[in-house]
């Protein structure tokens, strides 16, 4: 016996600026993408899991007290499991997934399928459990099952942004508030074609870092501390780096905030482009082939362009001019074979 088949979406999401501070105090500007991901939910009476996937050529057949096993069918399992012990589910469930996010892009593929499970499961048993709630619990499958140690951003943006709008999420109180995208630019998300996984252990090994810089200022805030500060301080590097990308990344979201409220595009890709040198020189999440793709992107004509996302790979974001967008593209893909167009916002 079995349930009644639920449906429920989520869009994958790219990060405007705020890098790696969403567990470390800070401010960041996630919007909500066109592409996306669709689920449809079947509860089942017994502890089976089956997952199929548009991507993957087999079903996944998994189980309730599984352990994730480095499987694609990882957040899924994770997912249900969490909808059962929140009681959204009796037992395990039948899912299908339609998805259109290229894995391993940092454009949360992974939160993505967790919000969607949850929220199908919401739907299969008539909860009133907030999105707000959803991201939080699907941020203790990335935490608790998958072992990823990741922030609340990802979630967050999948579960409450609107389309079109750009997210400013404070990743302390939860607080967020919608601001408008430029009308006559584009945020464009190109793929660098170099792919990664935040259960790599890079994503881990920058966390204890920041976490090392914590215990020295005595602060679980390092974004609230003023860069100056950090800069003469005797902490040692890269401790000291990665708590300065923090500090200054944050006063740049809050800058790019003010810009984008304004319509100042140029202070946009001014906060942009410091973005991503912190990331490359202070956060050291960058890659050469990264940087070269960022450099060109701007030398073809963007006002501003970052790596996105947890680094080591996957997308840049860039703003450029929408009359200018055709030919900028096909000159910066002219110039990086293995890269590709994702999407504009
Ligand atoms: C990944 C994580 C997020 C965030 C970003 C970096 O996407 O899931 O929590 O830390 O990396 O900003």
């Amino acid at each position: 016996m079995s349930g009644k088949m639920v449906h429920a979406s989520a869009p994958g999401r790219v990060n405007l600026i705020g890098e790696h501070i969403d567990y470390n105090g800070g401010m960041v500007l996630p919007a909500a993408l066109s592409i996306g991901l669709e689920v449809d939910l079947t509860p089942r009476d017994d502890r089976s899991i089956t997952v199929a996937a548009n991507a993957y050529d087999t079903v996944a057949n998994r189980g309730l007290d599984q352990a994730a096993s480095e499987h694609w069918s990882d957040p899924a399992v994770g997912a249900v499991q969490r909808a059962h012990a929140l009681k959204l589910i009796d037992g395990g469930a039948d899912i299908a997934i339609r998805s259109t996010i290229p894995q391993g892009s940092g454009l949360s593929s992974s939160a993505a399928l967790i919000v969607a499970i949850l929220k199908a499961a919401r739907a299969s048993h008539g909860s009133d459990i907030s999105n707000t709630q959803i991201a939080v619990e699907a941020r203790r499958v990335e935490n608790e099952y998958m072992g990823v140690p990741c922030g609340i951003m990802d979630q967050m943006a999948v579960s409450l942004a609107t389309p079109g709008t750009a997210m400013a999420l404070n990743t302390t109180s939860l607080d967020h508030s919608l601001v408008a995208l430029p009308k006559d630019h584009a945020i464009v998300v190109v793929h660098s074609g170099l792919t990664r996984k935040l259960t790599d252990g890079r994503y881990g090994a920058l966390k204890g870092e920041c976490d090392t810089a914590k215990a020295h200022f005595g602060t679980d805030d390092l974004c609230a501390l003023n860069p100056d500060d950090i800069a003469t301080s005797d902490l040692a590097d890269p401790f000291r780096k990665r708590a300065l990308h923090c500090a200054t990344e944050h006063r740049r979201v809050l800058d790019a905030i003010d810009a984008l409220k304004s319509g100042d595009i140029a202070a946009l890709g001014a906060a942009m482009n410091q973005s991503h040198v912190s990331m490359r020189d202070d956060f050291e999440m960058s890659l050469p082939a990264i940087d070269a793709l960022v450099a060109d992107a701007v030398a073809l004509g963007a006002d501003g362009a970052r790596l996105t996302g947890g680094g080591f790979g996957g997308c840049i974001v860039a703003v450029v001019a929408k009359d200018r967008h055709d030919a900028w593209l096909n000159q910066l893909l002219g110039r990086h074979t293995g890269a590709r167009f994702i999407g504009a916002v």
